[in-house]
């Protein structure tokens, strides 16, 4: 019984824990599909009779194409939206521009005033149509107007508008692109499902059948340019020869109308051309550009734009000629120009060689101090691309004041659909809701509403161009790894478009879509993903300190220390007195006096300063009363041990859906929710170990510190087993574990005092990379469990990436008998182990 986060069997009697999921059965066969994901077969409607297109451009194609697919038997269906009893043999689909439409049917009553990208859907007649209108203001929208049919069954939007026609949309903002960060090996920077669906071996890859079913899923929530490559380009994507692979992608996109886009390297004129600078301001660095956006176009007529990374995380940029962003970007932007290109220039630009000494320093304020002042100074057709928050996609940041710092500058906000710092898809975050909070955050620039979603749109500032961009490093694997992850996908197409879905409405169209129609599976699934940000953030983030990860190396398990005392300046300076970063402009960084006034104000003071963002703007005594009445560390130790239970709470209401959903989905994602529940409580343990030492107050409610029914394995009977500091010591339980490095079988015995009585028994222990150990559970020598260290975890080091727990449910117990884990370790897998716990049985 195999399962990526481990896999086992319980014996006599007891149950195991694990689950014979694979990762995507039932939903994968051989290929990668689009119905891998949220275009699942037919659904409910029934369209009226033939579908053709008026014009013969693939994009109309496959217009018609999707919707041909999504016509159901019309005898299996009772009252579909189009569903027609008479004359269907004489019934049509049209698709078309608004061109065509008003040169083939004189009569219908389409708009004037259609914009490229819109659609138009209008039906001859209400209760039995025999003329169904699909147009577009251009091609685009007539394949959006086919996908919003499609979706029309689901969608609260169209439901009411039932019958009602015409019905009409169009996007909120012009750029909806999903970044790639895949490099030329076949490797993802920061993906975390599997291998590239581009490259493989430093080239395009063979087979670009899943590229095309990539881009059907993009158009179906309206996402209209994918950025290819990792924004730490390879220089050698820009050669004769890979541009023409990267060619191919293009064409696999193009019937569905997302554009491609390439993220270069400014290294690229001396690295390939041979040139002895880079500077962007050099006649013949100017040339080189030219020529090689003139030999791309050549072969991508429609190629959307440049991505640039510059001056930042060891990129090469304009700083190192003492020029601007501005320069750079208006540079690449002269020579794509001509072509109708865009430059998507990264504001992500900032030194990682910070003096974390200097109370002054401060990362957050980078992105303003460089941009800001070159306001205006960038051409027609550069956007410049901010991360939503100043820091780094963190579980919670606010919003980077730079979005009201840019008024005559077109502009673009960056997300991150790939589960970075938000538990890589292994943990269920659903970050709609908080993409919402952003996008509905009004930044009052000029004392004025002015919420980031209209300053995408180009509406406060009366830019043309605007837009979102969502990282999104799909792979191999089911796109994202994980299904329930395939909601931020779609919830990112869906806000781009229309940024004022709630997410809870978008949850309820994707789940209708994905995971079934049933309204207990619906409205589970819809409470589930709104719980798991909030569950995230308070075991991972409290008040603002953003992720206590381990910010220089996976990103991953916790790891408090890690982002202080070094250059990258994700500080929160905590010592044994208090925490939290000063940014005020009185005493701190400055860094809250770049919001305007109105916002400047209330983050200067501790009193306006919300709670959830209390320790990113103020330094605090872990005595400091929260407006809720709860210190600074009661809060620590309370919010960890309410997300632990919130993470085990996303378990027990899935688990109510066994025999409503697809049995192979069911049984990934309660495997996939048993582990999260495993390693949020690794994430309690260590942080609040970590804040109790470092404060020395102890818990109000007793629990930090005491674990009644831990056995230590330090404290174990040990045979082979030695025993270990774990780095950092907060990972570990009492921050010790116990390795079987040079052995090969090892085993710690315990002798149970406590009372008699049936119990579920946690083994934690450390699946380490490069081997999988094995792992015995034995109850007075009989077995109970065995099972094997086999998940996909990060590191070859034992600490809390790769802690994680076997849960033996059911064990009888009575005081004298003997618990024994046997660990046999393989490769450079020593089957370390942390403790057993030994808990009431639920
Ligand atoms: C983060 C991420 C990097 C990435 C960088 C970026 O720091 O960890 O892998 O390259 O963001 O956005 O450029």
């Amino acid at each position: 019984m195999e399962n990526r986060f481990g896999a086992g069997r319980g014996k006599i009697g007891l149950v195991g824990l694990f689950v014979s999921a694979v990762l995507g059965v039932g939903l994968a066969a051989n290929a990668q599909t689009a119905e891998q994901a949220w275009l699942r077969g037919p659904n409910r409607l029934v369209l009226v009779g033939k579908v053709v297109a008026l014009g013969s451009s693939p994009i109309e194609q496959s217009a018609v194409q999707e919707l041909s697919r999504s016509v159901s038997h019309p005898a299996s269906v009772k009252g579909g939206t189009f569903s027609t009893r008479a004359g269907r043999e004489n019934s049509l689909t049209v698709v078309g521009t608004a061109e065509e439409i008003r040169k083939a049917y004189p009569e219908v009553p389409i708009p004037s005033d259609l914009k490229p990208e819109e659609y138009w859907i209008w039906s001859k007649g209400t209760q039995e149509p025999n003329l169904l209108i699909v147009a577009g203001g251009d091609e685009r929208g007539a394949l959006y107007g086919a996908f919003a049919i499609r979706r029309q069954p689901v969608t609260a939007e169209m439901g009411k508008a039932q019958f009602n026609y015409p019905l009409r949309g169009h996007p909120a903002m012009p750029i909806r692109w999903v970044d790639e960060w895949d490099n030329p090996d076949g490797s993802i920077e920061r993906g975390y499902a599997g291998r590239s669906i581009f490259f493989e071996g430093g080239n395009v890859r063979d087979d670009l059948a899943p590229v095309a079913e990539y881009a059907r899923l993009l158009a179906s929530v309206g996402i209209n340019g994918c950025n290819l490559n990792n924004v730490n380009a390879a220089p050698e994507l820009l050669n004769a020869d890979h541009l023409k692979q990267i060619a191919r992608v293009a064409d696999a996109m193009r019937p569905w109308g997302v554009r491609l886009a390439m993220s270069v390297a400014l290294v690229s004129p001396e690295k390939l051309g041979g040139l002895k600078t880079n500077d962007p301001l050099d006649p013949e660095v100017k040339a080189w550009w030219a020529a090689k956006v003139e030999e791309i176009y050549k072969l991508i007529p429609d190629f959307a734009g440049l991505t640039v990374k510059a001056d930042s995380e060891g990129q090469v940029g304009p700083a190192s000629y003492g020029r601007t962003p501005a320069d750079a970007a208006n540079m690449l932007a002269a020579a794509l120009e001509p072509h109708g290109g865009l430059v998507l220039y990264r504001a992500f630009v900032y030194d990682h060689h910070l003096d974390w000494r200097d109370p002054k320093a401060d990362r957050a304020r980078a992105a303003y101090d460089i941009f800001h002042p070159l306001d205006g100074k960038f051409a027609a057709n550069v956007i410049v691309q901010t991360k939503e928050g100043p820091i780094d996609f963190q579980a919670r940041e606010p919003m980077s004041p730079l979005f009201a710092g840019l008024r005559e500058t077109n502009q673009a906000m960056e997300l991150q659909i790939t589960q970075e710092y938000l538990g890589q898809q292994r943990h269920l975050v659903y970050i709609a809701p908080m993409w919402k909070q952003v996008l509905d955050f009004d930044l009052r620039a000029d004392g004025r509403s002015t919420p980031v979603k209209e300053i995408l749109a180009g509406k406060s500032f009366h830019r043309p161009l605007g837009g979102m961009v969502g990282v999104a490093c799909v792979g191999r694997d089911a796109w994202l790894g994980s299904q329930l992850a395939m909601a931020n996908l779609y919830a990112f197409g869906r806000l781009a478009w229309d940024p004022d879905l709630t997410p809870e409405q978008i949850a309820d169209e994707w789940a209708k879509q994905t995971i079934g129609t049933d309204p207990l599976v619906v409205s589970t699934v819809e409470k589930m993903l709104m719980q798991s940000w909030p569950a995230y953030e308070h075991y991972t983030g409290f008040l603002g300190t953003q992720t206590l990860t381990d910010i220089t190396g996976s990103h991953y398990g916790p790891n408090s220390e890690a982002s202080e005392r070094n250059g990258w300046g994700q500080w929160h300076r905590d010592d044994a007195q208090g925490i939290g970063m000063d940014r005020t402009v009185a005493t701190g960084t400055g860094f809250a006096g770049q919001y305007p006034p109105e916002v400047a104000k209330m983050y200067e003071s501790l009193d306006t300063t919300p709670d959830d963002l209390l320790l990113f703007f103020h330094h605090v005594p872990y005595t400091y009363k929260l407006k809720s009445g709860e210190t600074v560390i009661q809060y620590v130790y309370d919010s960890h041990y309410k997300g632990a239970e919130e993470a085990a709470e996303l378990g027990r209401e899935w688990a109510t859906l066994k025999r409503h959903v697809d049995p192979a989905l069911f049984d990934d994602v309660k495997a996939r929710l048993e582990y999260q529940a495993g390693h949020a409580i690794v994430w309690r343990d260590a942080i609040v170990q970590y804040f109790l030492k470092q404060s020395g107050i102890p818990d109000a409610e007793g629990r930090a510190g005491h674990y009644p029914g831990r056995l230590e394995a330090e404290d174990a009977r040990l045979t082979g087993y030695k025993v270990i500091d774990v780095t950092p010591w907060e990972d570990a339980s009492g921050g010790k574990a116990v390795s079987c490095a040079d052995v090969k079988g090892c085993s710690a015995e315990w002798t149970w005092n406590g009372a008699a009585g049936r119990f579920d028994v946690a083994v934690q222990y450390f699946d380490l990379q490069g081997g999988a150990a094995k792992f015995e559970f034995e109850v007075n020598g009989k077995e109970a469990a065995r099972w094997t260290a086999n998940a996909l975890l990060p590191s070859r080091r034992p600490h809390g990436d790769n802690s994680i727990r076997y849960t033996v449910r059911g064990v009888e117990l009575k005081s004298g008998d003997v618990l024994r884990v046997e660990g046999t370790s393989d490769g450079s897998d020593p089957a370390a182990l942390d403790y057993v716990e030994v808990m009431p049985s639920r």
